[in-house]
This record gives C-alpha cells, structure tokens and sequence, in this order.
C-alpha cells in the first residue's frame, strides 16, 4: 500500500479510537503510538515526550526500546522541535547538532510538536528509523494531521 493510502486509513482508525476517550490522556497516547508504531514496518521507535516541568520533556507512552527518561527543553531534536515550535526532519541523527541518542540503532527521526486548544505546547511526537532518510513531507503532514485529530480530542482544557 502507498504510504499515502496508509496514512489516510489510519487517520480513520485513530479518530475512531479515540472518540469518547477525551478523559483519558495517557490511554490515547499509548493506543495512537501503538496505532502508528505497527501500521507502518518502518518504524523502529514510536512515541511520545510531554512536558511535566518548566525546562525538560518527559518520557510519555511510546512502542519501542527503552528510552531516555529526560530531554531538556531546546536540547536534541525532541527539545528543539518542541522550543522551536516546529516539525523538525531528520535524515541522518549524527549530523544533527546536539542529537540526543537513546539508541545506536537509530539513524533518522521526525518530531512533532503539539498544543492544547489554546495554541500551548503539550509535547512531541518522536518517531526514528533504522534507515537513514526515513521520512519526506508526507509523513510531516499527515503525522500533524494526525496530531491535530488528537489533540483536539484529548487537550480541550
Ligand atoms: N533522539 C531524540 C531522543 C529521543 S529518542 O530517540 C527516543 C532526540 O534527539 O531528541
């Protein structure tokens, strides 16, 4: 199936999974990182970081390895998507200044940052790939559209 075809399929099972769900943040992360994590065989960590104190982002529900428990707001791809207010694409980690490595077996990633309703940041979405090169401008827009659906669903406060 064209990458396309399977995002747009899984925007349909994600909104669907997660309607009538709206109180449960921790639930609805976890389901969607899994939801992404096996939709696709190319993801080698699915997950997310939220923020839980003013300077860092905390390890959230993710599919994968284990992780680092920390990143600093403004560090590695993570911190700096979420500071810089952006979906940051990453096609090869060890040329990205500051990258944060929770695994050697990760060679590129794509984060992407999310708000509440009122426009304030909430955390990132962090995927990486073994391969190099992983991710285009089809994965940013629908992994965003993605986002949006959630959070307009879970983060209504
Ligand atoms: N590589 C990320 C850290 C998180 S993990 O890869 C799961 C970064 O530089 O922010």
């Amino acid at each position: 199936m064209e990458k396309k075809e399977t995002y747009e399929l899984l925007l349909k099972q994600i909104e669907a999974l997660i309607e009538g769900e709206a109180t449960n943040e921790m639930g609805g992360l976890a389901n969607v990182s899994s939801a992404l994590h096996y939709a696709f065989d190319r993801f080698f960590w699915t997950g997310f970081y939220l923020q839980r104190a003013e300077n860092s982002l905390l390890l959230g529900p993710f599919q994968g390895t284990v992780a680092c428990f920390n990143i600093p707001i403004g560090k590695g791809v993570c911190g700096s998507a979420f500071a810089e207010r952006r979906t940051l694409i990453v096609p090869d980690v060890e040329k990205f200044p500051g990258h944060i490595s929770c695994s050697f077996e990760s060679r590129s990633e794509i984060v992407v940052p999310f708000y509440d309703v009122n426009g304030e940041p909430v955390g990132v979405l962090d995927i990486d790939s073994r391969e190099l090169n992983a991710f285009d401008e089809t994965d940013a827009h629908y992994l965003e559209k993605i986002m949006k659906v959630l959070t307009e669903k879970i983060y209504q406060r």
